[in-house]
């Protein structure tokens, strides 16, 4: 009876639907979609992005073909990726060597330039590249929710070749028992994988390289750079920049707990706290010097070093604000994603498993972890793969300073151009934060920006501004509105364009 009554009621309300032509609540299906479809022209890519490609690249060497991968049997992927090549290769040439990385490289689509070469790591420490791939930046995606993989239209690919890399070892596919210290180990790992690499496909040996890569990544980027720029021969490629995505670079209580409560403040809405905890956060946000941080430190130019808070570079005792707004975002939003804070229930499915702030299989096996796809791209069919690594990569930790108080201005003095991208939805690392680390280090001469950055400074083509930029001496800084942390997944087209910057293939960032 009851159920015959609900079903009458949805009757009258589908006839109301059906019927009245002017009511707002109305589903009009084909009104809305024309609004959707011409919304989506203003992110469509500005083809061509560079100039048509010559030719395809072959490889001389016969071993290439060993890892050569058809485009057309990628499982699950219902058109022509396109050839790549993928598998293992060792961090050095030692007969007896066992530590071994997995990669994937592209060559570019058909408007990519022939010229360059990007290299793509994702962080963690131990996550691996080939979420980036898949969810990022890669020339097929099956994101969150995504019901089947789809071309993307903003693959690093449509710029030049593309490699990702799960390292160091320990992340992914990788062989080997992890053994490094610091992060000069792991560049000289890199370095070691990057010359066996350049062994078997030998036609890119003398690319432009660009190094990219997010969060934990804004760590390894600079020390693999300033490894490259520090030992000239090493590697036979002509590296010209880094681009870092919402990148660890210094002190936790800078990214995370110093700008937490204003940027709580910002998003008000969002985080719905009750008043009586707002009043708690600023109370403390008081005693613990970082409620007027911002106003008082954070000028361009800076008057001088910026001073941490307190006496901790994490937290000092009662000043933890981070993980007490975790703890109540998750109260009143059990989907609270610390890398995008706009997500709420449900938590969408996830082939690789990571949908959010905690990993969570909805299905078994993952994507990465199918017998099928392993044996496709030649990945060890006995490694159960994870998106971020059971292992510890660092067995004793990484006794390396944060990049921005070491080898980040060096490596920006060397570089053609360097980029630091950071999403301003994003809460694991904040963007307020990155302006704090970057007024703080001096590169070229100075201290900080000497320029305040100006709103509404970031313009995407066709579509307008989509956040802030602001370069100076050679250092070139983008705030990405309504994108979490892994900006290539949340704002596409946002991160392509920033890499066409750094590229120089466009002049104005
Ligand atoms: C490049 O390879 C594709 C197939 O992979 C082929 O269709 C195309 O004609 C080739 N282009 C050139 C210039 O060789
Ligand atoms: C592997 O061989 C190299 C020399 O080729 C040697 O220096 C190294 O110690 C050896 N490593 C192991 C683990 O045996
Ligand atoms: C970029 O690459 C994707 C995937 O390969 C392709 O579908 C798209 O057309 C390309 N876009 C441009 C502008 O070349
Ligand atoms: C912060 O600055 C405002 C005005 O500039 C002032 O009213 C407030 O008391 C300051 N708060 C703290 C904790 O210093
Ligand atoms: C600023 O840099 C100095 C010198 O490297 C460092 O001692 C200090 O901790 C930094 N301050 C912040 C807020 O990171
Ligand atoms: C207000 O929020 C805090 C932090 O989540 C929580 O502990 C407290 O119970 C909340 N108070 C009310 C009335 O909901
Ligand atoms: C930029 O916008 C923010 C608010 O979004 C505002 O507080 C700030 O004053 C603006 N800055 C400038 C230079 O106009």
């Amino acid at each position: 009876m009851f159920s015959a009554r609900v079903l009458l009621i949805f009757f009258g309300i589908a006839t109301v639907f059906l019927t009245s032509g002017t009511d707002a609540r109305q589903i009009r299906k084909k009104e809305l979609h024309a609004r959707q479809l011409e919304a989506a022209k203003r992110w469509q890519p500005s083809a061509p992005v560079r100039r048509a490609a010559p030719k395809n690249i072959t490889f001389s060497n016969p071993r290439a073909s060993e890892f050569f991968v058809d485009g057309k049997s990628i499982p699950e992927v219902d058109f022509d990726v396109g050839p790549s090549w993928s598998g293992l290769l060792p961090i050095s040439g030692n007969k007896n060597e066992t530590r071994k990385l997995f990669f994937w490289f592209f060559p570019p689509g058909p408007q990519g330039s022939l010229d360059d070469l990007i290299f793509w790591t994702n962080g963690g420490p131990g996550c691996s590249s080939l979420e980036g791939l898949l969810q990022e930046n890669g020339p097929f995606s099956w994101s969150w929710g995504q019901a089947k993989p789809t071309p993307n239209e903003f693959s690093w690919t449509n710029l030049s070749s593309v490699l990702w890399v799960e390292q160091p070892v320990g992340t992914g596919f990788s062989q080997g028992t992890p053994n490094i210290k610091n992060e000069d180990d792991l560049a000289a790992q890199l370095v070691g994988f990057m010359q066996q690499f350049l062994e078997v496909f030998s036609e890119l040996k003398n690319k432009k390289l660009y190094v990219s890569g997010e969060s934990y990544a804004g760590t390894y980027v600079p020390y693999i750079a300033n490894y490259i720029y520090e030992h000239p021969g090493a590697l036979e490629l002509d590296l010209q920049g880094i681009w870092i995505a919402d990148p660890s670079l210094s002190w936790d209580v800078v990214q995370t707990q110093i700008p937490a409560v204003d940027f709580v403040h910002k998003y008000e809405n969002v985080f719905s706290f009750n008043q009586t905890f707002m009043a708690q956060l600023d109370k403390i946000a008081a005693t613990c010097n970082y409620a007027n941080y911002t106003k008082q430190h954070l000028t361009y130019p800076p008057t001088g070093l910026l001073p941490l808070p307190g006496k901790s570079t994490s937290a000092d005792r009662g000043c933890d604000v981070w993980d007490m707004i975790f703890d109540a975002a998750l109260l009143v939003n059990p989907a609270f994603n610390i890398y995008r804070i706009f997500d709420t229930f449900p938590i969408l499915w996830d082939v690789l498993g990571f949908p959010g702030s905690f990993p969570q299989e909805q299905i078994s096996p993952l994507y990465f972890d199918r017998a099928d796809v392993k044996k496709v791209i030649h990945a060890p069919a006995n490694v159960q793969w994870d998106e971020c690594s059971n292992v510890n990569v660092f067995p004793h930790g990484d006794a390396s300073l944060p990049s921005a108080l070491s080898v980040l201005p060096n490596v920006i003095q060397k570089s053609q151009r360097t980029v630091i991208v950071h999403g301003l939805a994003d809460f694991i690392l904040i963007a307020e934060g990155t302006r704090i680390v970057i007024q703080n280090m001096t590169w070229n001469g100075l201290q900080g920006f000497q320029t305040p950055i100006a709103n509404d400074s970031f313009i995407v083509d066709g579509v307008g501004s989509l956040g802030t930029s602001h370069s100076e001496r050679g250092l070139t800084f983008f705030e990405v509105e309504l994108s979490g942390h892994m900006i290539p997944q949340f704002s596409p087209k946002a991160a392509f364009q920033t890499m066409q910057y750094l590229m120089g293939f466009r002049q104005n960032p």
